[in-house]
């Protein structure tokens, strides 16, 4: 006779089986997607010109290199990613939310980088309003 399995085996078994499930969602995941609530995040420094001009010393210290001068997404290092960085100024991406935005630059999905460690709430923001200034700008 078969002995039935012990109530600890079936639990382990359901919770790797979550685990593998949950995990499989992770690497299939191919958009990067910022949580709903991000929507209603407000921005502390919105249409300031200042908060910009801060914005794009960052921006040129640490995204240039990926997303280029212009925010297209052609910086020098591109040729080795495994995923192209997004354009900056195309319209999908400047349909977004601030919250949005800020959100994405603080999490970042491999290869980029999560900024929330680098830089501070209030310098994030200060990186959205710069690349606000590139909206409209995909065609020139
Ligand atoms: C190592 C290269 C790299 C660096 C450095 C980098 N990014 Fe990115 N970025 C990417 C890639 C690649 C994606 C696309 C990721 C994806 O779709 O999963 C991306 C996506 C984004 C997105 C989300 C676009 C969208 O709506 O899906 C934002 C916003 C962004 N980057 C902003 C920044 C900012 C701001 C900085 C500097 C503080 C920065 N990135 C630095 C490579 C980089």
């Amino acid at each position: 006779m078969l002995k039935r399995p012990s109530s600890t085996v079936l639990l382990s078994i359901v919770i790797v089986a979550s685990l593998s499930f949950i995990c499989n969602i992770n690497i299939h995941a191919q958009k990067f997607v910022a949580p709903v609530w991000t929507d209603t995040l407000k921005n502390p420094v919105r249409n300031s010109a200042s908060a910009a001009t801060a914005g794009k010393k960052i921006y040129v210290q640490y995204c240039v290199i990926c997303h280029g001068e212009k925010g297209k997404g052609d910086g020098v290092s591109v040729a080795g990613l495994a995923k192209k960085p997004t354009d900056h100024t195309s319209e999908a991406f400047q349909k977004q939310s601030d919250g949005v935005i800020f959100w994405k630059i603080g999490n970042g999905s491999s290869p980029m980088p999560m900024f929330k460690a680098t830089l501070k709430p209030i310098q994030i923001w200060e990186v959205v309003e710069y690349i606000r200034t590139f909206a409209n700008t995909s065609k020139k």
